[in-house]
């Protein structure tokens, strides 16, 4: 027993690896290659970190391409790779961002160098981390010739072409004749920079042009400038650099010490990273740290923490590196950033599956590095937790990096008219009527087969294979059908014709046949699978079976109240409150209507709940082995229809078994039982004659 509980949770941690693994590198990319982060960083960083302690416990699960061993980001298409000299890595980033963190910092350094507290404080040069992206500048006898990404870390992209646009890199060195000098620094955008280039490309794109995109904060928009094909625009971007490190050095005299270094590229005409500070031991890292906390928002460009180096190079040296960044450095984050501004109105956005979410309007205010207006309040009772109303002003916080959030309101005054907000009684989009669920916290339009921001996901379930099973009626096509309108609600789909199919994109004249003849198909169904199909909330496979063979027809289902639904076995008051609910509302009765008028048939029991049993009620079959022409789901649907059982195993309960081809210890267990066998014959004999 213990041992089997130990195997599951191995497996469930290797699961967990591969998951964290596929996450990360999507993550990544989404970063580092498309200039598009899905998630805030401090999310990715707790994923990471998941996955070190995890490599950490379970060296067995350890592999060299895991997102911990390398620095993940690939070469984007169209730029020229460049295998960087001296690979570019990264810093360790410590998560405790009180002065705590500075304190472990400082403590793990003076372990690693042995020292103990009769020796003096280290020396560190503190400096800003600044949000943009990794430049290696290549200076040969003091001419740029070359400057690359950071890339994955060993292999970056030729950015020269647009790196040469910006004023802040010189193209040739002051008095700088080494062969080589390889100078590494960030490149990043100013935010008044970036608040202008945002508003002329709100320009351009309100003017009609094609292919340009507004930028989400200031780093995405300095990584897309940067990473650009073509050099012409960037000139127009402006961009700035400071500068922090070295590559690859031959015949230049390196300072001893970081801080020796900054003063040197200043010296030698490269901008070095400014408010840098020399300190001594954890109590001036704590200090720096906390200067630089209160001087963030004054600063003219984004950080998003500060970087703390062993100051002296020989130190460096003796602490060298783990596999992915120094032991010398640290990165120390910032908590995310807020700020005040007034809560406008709530807006309500219906989503695809209908769920009614408040939206906050703000009056426009940067946050975080990025321009908020709109925040989700997630539901009412979010709202009326954090008591805000129309007209207050709000507190937004842009946590990690991503999604805005409305933290509170500021207490002070407000106009008594306000009222507190409301959710709408009926869809914004339809006019259904809203419901919550008993219990719940979100409300949700009910009139999922004819609201407007339901469609699609109404008739992708009803096309789906367990439903009406319209084969050729995927993804793509209903996009398209959706947005031309050939589609508004689902009887629709049975107006479609093979000339209106092919005016899509990529739909052939055989396809759209195939189409057409597959529509036609479905509408010869089965009770169960129309109302599975219907995408009632709640009623999945199971219960529209249940609730198919206990009413036996539509209308009698559609009549229900809450109390006789209660009486299906397995359905309880969630269930019961929403199947009412929908039928409840006319316009998706109208929609059932109209696809029985469109043809779409099954055979209903009428009577059977009052009356007559069904012919296989009470008989329970077990399926084995491959029948010749029916599916294992098509025998057992047709069965149940019936009411008869279909269980896994056999037993002395058992009525009968079908048994097809290779069938295998069941069908001998039948024998041994003495069970009666069928074929598929016997099996469809007994099917008609029910
Ligand atoms: S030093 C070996 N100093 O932070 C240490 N990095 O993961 C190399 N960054 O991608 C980095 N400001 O783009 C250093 N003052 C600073 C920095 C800084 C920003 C970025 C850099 C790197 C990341 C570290």
């Amino acid at each position: 027993m213990a041992s089997s509980t130990s195997e599951t949770g191995a497996r469930a941690t290797a699961r967990r690896t591969d998951e964290l693994r596929q996450v990360l590198a999507r993550h990544a990319r989404a970063y580092y290659v498309l200039d598009a982060p899905e998630i805030p960083d401090a999310e990715y960083d707790a994923l990471f970190q998941e996955l070190q302690a995890i490599e950490a416990a379970h060296p067995e699960l350890a592999t060299p391409d895991s997102p911990t061993q390398r620095i993940l980001g690939e070469v984007l298409e169209g730029l020229q790779p460049v295998r960087h000299v001296v690979p570019m890595l990264s810093i360790d980033t410590e998560t405790d961002t009180t002065a705590g963190g500075a304190e472990k910092f400082d403590a793990r350094v003076r372990k690693s160098l042995g020292l103990t507290e009769a020796d003096a404080p280290v020396e560190y040069a503190a400096e800003m981390k600044f949000d943009g992206l990794a430049i290696n500048l290549r200076y040969e006898a003091g001419d740029l010739v070359q400057a690359a990404t950071r890339g994955d870390g060993e292999t970056g992209e030729d950015v020269t072409h647009t790196v040469r646009t910006i004023a802040a890199v010189p193209k040739r060195l002051e008095g700088v004749t080494a062969p080589v000098l390889e100078v590494r620094g960030e490149v990043f955008m100013r935010r008044d920079d970036f608040d202008a280039l945002n508003a002329r490309q709100r320009r351009l794109i309100a003017g009609g042009a094609k292919g340009e995109k507004t930028f989400v904060n200031p780093r995405n928009a300095a990584a897309g400038v940067v990473r650009q094909l073509d050099a012409k625009n960037a000139a127009r971007r402006p961009l700035s650099f400071f500068a922090y490190g070295l590559g690859e050095v031959v015949g230049w005299d390196v300072p001893p010490t970081q801080t020796a270094l900054l003063d040197a590229f200043d010296a030698i005409g490269l901008p070095a990273s400014p408010n840098h500070a020399r300190v001594e031991g954890a109590a001036g890292l704590v200090a720096f740290h906390e200067r630089i906390a209160r001087e963030r928002d004054g600063l003219p460009y984004d950080i998003d923490g500060v970087v703390y180096k062993v100051d002296d190079r020989a130190l460096q040296e003796r602490l060298g590196f783990k596999s992915r960044e120094p032991r010398w450095a640290v990165a120390q984050k910032y908590p995310a950033q807020e700020k005040t501004t007034l809560l406008k109105a709530i807006d309500i956005q219906v989503g695809r599956t209908g769920k009614l979410t408040p939206v906050a309007k703000l009056e426009p205010v940067f946050v975080g590095g990025t321009t908020v207006s709109n925040a989700t309040l997630h539901n009412v009772f979010e709202i009326r937790r954090k008591g805000v109303r129309v007209g207050d002003t709000v507190i937004v916080r842009r946590a990690g990096d991503v999604i805005p959030e409305i933290v509170g309101r500021v207490p002070g005054p407000r106009p008594a008219y306000v009222p507190n907000f409301r959710m709408p009684a009926s869809c914004p989009v339809c006019a259904s009527k809203v419901v919550r669920e008993k219990g719940g916290v979100d409300h949700r339009c009910s009139g999922g087969l004819f609201c407007a921001a339901q469609r699609k996901i109404a008739i992708l379930h009803f096309a789906g294979r367990r439903a009406l099973d319209i084969e050729g009626l995927g993804d793509k096509i209903v996009d398209q059908l959706v947005a031309v309108a050939l589609v508004k609600t689902l009887p629709d789909v049975y107006a479609l014709t093979k000339d209106k199919l092919e005016t899509l994109e990529r739909m052939g004249d055989k396809s759209a046949a195939n189409l057409v003849a597959n529509i036609e198909a479905s509408k010869k169904t089965t009770f169960a699978r129309f109302l599975y199909g219907l995408g009632i909330r709640h009623v999945g496979e199971t219960t529209a079976k249940d609730l198919a063979k206990h009413f036996g027809g539509i209308e009698r289902l559609m009549q229900a109240s809450v109390e006789q639904l209660l009486e299906v076995a397995d359905v309880g008051p969630i269930v019961a409150e929403s199947v009412h609910a929908f039928f409840n509302e006319a316009q998706n009765r109208g929609v059932i209507g109209a696809l029985r008028d469109a043809g779409v048939a099954w055979t209903e029991n009428e009577g059977h709940a009052a009356a007559a049993p069904l012919p296989l009620a009470g008989k329970t079959f077990v399926l084995t082995g491959t029948l010749p022409t029916l599916s294992r789901d098509a025998a057992k649907e047709r069965i149940e229809s019936l009411g008869g059982k279909v269980a896994g195993s056999v037993s002395k309960k058992t009525d009968w078994v079908v048994a097809g081809a290779e069938s295998g210890s069941k069908l001998v267990k039948a024998t041994e039982l003495g069970i009666a066998v069928l074929d598929e014959a016997g099996l469809l004999k007994l099917l008609d004659a029910g």
